[in-house]
């Protein structure tokens, strides 16, 4: 069972995102798999409530606040997505933390405001390209678990997605090797907080560039449960591609 993933970015308006449900075939895609898309929070009730949505395809939103209402113009809160179908909720994804400054004590919030609201959170970590060639990939993965397992120990499901900085929308991959050494760090991380039996329930998705030419090898790596893919998920063939091509 892997869990395949698609984070739309700022793409796909509502109209758009409904000809992608019209066009979504997911007969390539075994079963045993699960499928998730994050759309822009403007379109997430027109993707979930669709009728020609394939409801093996869960819906998530993209980002939340970690207030449950309020004066905070231009925020979706976790209940108001959940409201709009989301279950799941992607939080601390690198554009997040990177171009909108957003800080592992944001990420806690967030992600306990996704407890609240029953949204399950995938977790989104990674390195910049900096960290990485200074050796510090271990160190900023774990700060970045870290500052969130208390909030999620409890939770009934919960999702890490690790995602190199460098490897997002560049067209560079890490390779399988990397992968399975960050995946493992984390896994062994998720092992100490929830034993060797409750991390095992913890997927761990890949991403940064995932291809339908490359999806297997990836997820063919030691921990890797699943991919987190950006710009190969806007196009339903892609998508389904991928789910495909992970067997
Ligand atoms: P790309 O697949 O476009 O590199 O994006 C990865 C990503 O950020 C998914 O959240």
């Amino acid at each position: 069972m892997a869990v395949i993933a698609g984070n739309w970015k700022m793409h796909h308006g509502p109209a758009d995102a409904a000809a992608f449900l019209t066009e979504f075939d997911a007969t390539s895609v075994s079963a045993a798999h699960e499928l998730i898309v994050f759309p822009p929070s403007i379109s997430l009730y027109a993707v979930a409530s669709s009728p020609h949505r394939d409801p093996r395809l869960q819906v998530g939103v993209q980002n939340v606040h970690w207030e449950d209402a309020g004066a905070f113009t231009g925020e979706t809160s976790a209940p108001m997505a959940a409201g709009a179908g989301a279950t799941f909720s992607l939080i601390g994804h690198s554009e997040r933390r990177h171009v909108f400054g957003e800080s592992d004590e944001d990420t806690r919030r967030k992600v306990e405001a996704s407890l609240r609201a029953g949204l399950v959170p995938v977790l989104c970590v990674g390195e910049t390209l900096e960290e990485r060639q200074s050796g510090a990939v271990e160190r900023v993965i774990l700060r970045q678990l870290d500052a969130v397992l208390g909030a999620l120990r409890d939770a009934d499901r919960f999702l890490v997605a690790y995602e190199p900085v460098w490897a997002i929308g560049t067209g560079e991959t890490a390779t399988p090797a990397d992968a399975s050494s960050a995946h493992g760090t984390l896994r062994a991380r998720l092992e100490e907080v929830l034993g060797v039996a409750g991390a095992a329930t913890v997927p761990i998705l890949y991403g940064g560039s995932v291809k339908p030419g490359n999806a297997l090898e990836l997820m063919s790596s030691v921990d890797v449960d699943g991919v987190l893919v950006g710009g190969a998920s806007l196009e339903p063939t892609s998508f389904a591609e991928i789910g495909a091509a992970v067997g």
